[in-house]
C-alpha cells in the first residue's frame, strides 16, 4: 500500500505512538532492522547510542528513509539477499510490523536461517507484529484494508524450526495505535502537542495493566516475541 505523507504522520500523534513501539524493543549494541521501511527504528536506536542499519526491499521507502534520516544507515536490499558477508556480525536483528510480509509473502523459514548466520553466538532476534485480535479483524474489515496476518504462535513456530530459543514475549499497545490512525488510517484526534502527549501517556499505562491483568491477547494490538541464539 502505498502510504501518502509519512512525514506529516510522524509529526502527529502516531509519531509519537511509534516512539512508544520502537522504546519496547530492546537490543544488543550491534542491530539490523529488517523491513526497516521509513527508518525511524532505525534512527530511534542511533539516538540511543547503538548502532543500528536497516534494509528494506521498497525503493520509496527506502527514499524516504534516507531523505528523514541521511546518517543513518539504510539501504535498499531484501532479507533474501542478507549474505554471511556480516555473518556473526549483529548482537540482535530486529523486525518492527515486518514479520507477517516475510510469513505470508516471502520463504520466512529460509531468511530466518539467514538472519541465524547474521547473528553473533549470543544474539537475539526481536519481533514486533500486528496482534491478529478481533478487533484489529473488525476494523481491517471495515476499513477493507487488507494484509497478512501473524500469529504469535506462528512467529514462535518459524524462530524454534530455525534455531531459535524463544525466551519470551509480550503484549503492548491499547489505544494509541486506533486514535492516531497508524500510517494508513483515519486520525480521531486534533493534532496538539498536549493531546498527543497525553494520549500516549494513557496508552502506555494502559499497554501495562491491560498486560498485566493477562489480556495482552484479546485486548492490545502488537506483540513481541524476543529469542536467543544460544539455549
Ligand atoms: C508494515 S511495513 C513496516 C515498516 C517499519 N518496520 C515500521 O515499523 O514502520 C513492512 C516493511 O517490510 C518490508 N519488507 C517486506 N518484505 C521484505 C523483505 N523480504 N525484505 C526486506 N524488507 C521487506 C516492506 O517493504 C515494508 O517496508
Amino acid at each position: 500500500m502505498k502510504i501518502k505523507q509519512p512525514e506529516q504522520r510522524l509529526q502527529s500523534l502516531w509519531g509519537q505512538i511509534d516512539r512508544q513501539h520502537n522504546a519496547q524493543i530492546a537490543p544488543g549494541s550491534r542491530i539490523l532492522d529488517v523491513g526497516c521501511g521509513y527508518g525511524s527504528l532505525v534512527h530511534y536506536l542511533n539516538t540511543q547510542g547503538y548502532q543500528a542499519q536497516g534494509v528494506d526491499l521498497d525503493p520509496d521507502s527506502v527514499e524516504v528513509a534516507q531523505r528523514f534520516f541521511p546518517d543513518d544507515p539504510i539501504t535498499l536490499a531484501s532479507a533474501e539477499s542478507l549474505l554471511p558477508t556480516q555473518a556473526g556480525y549483529f548482537d540482535a536483528i530486529v523486525l518492527k510490523d515486518a514479520f507477517h510480509h516475510l510469513l505470508g509473502e516471502h520463504d520466512a523459514l529460509q531468511i530466518f536461517g539467514a538472519l541465524y548466520q547474521l547473528l553473533q553466538p549470543q544474539g537475539r532476534v526481536v519481533i514486533l507484529d500486528p496482534n491478529p485480535m478481533w478487533l484489529l479483524k473488525i476494523l481491517r474489515r471495515i476499513a477493507r484494508h487488507q494484509d497478512e496476518e501473524a500469529t504469535p504462535g506462528q512467529a514462535q513456530e518459524v524462530l524454534a524450526t530455525t534455531g531459535f530459543t524463544v525466551k519470551g514475549y509480550h503484549y503492548y499497545e491499547v489505544c494509541g495505535l486506533a486514535l492516531s490512525g497508524g500510517y494508513v488510517g483515519l486520525r480521531l484526534v486534533p493534532n496538539w502537542g498536549w493531546l498527543n502527549g497525553s494520549v500516549a501517556s494513557l496508552n502506555h499505562g494502559l499497554s501495562w495493566m491491560v498486560a498485566r491483568a493477562g489480556l495482552g491477547p484479546t485486548l492490545c494490538w502488537r506483540y513481541l516475541i524476543y529469542a536467543d541464539k544460544s539455549s
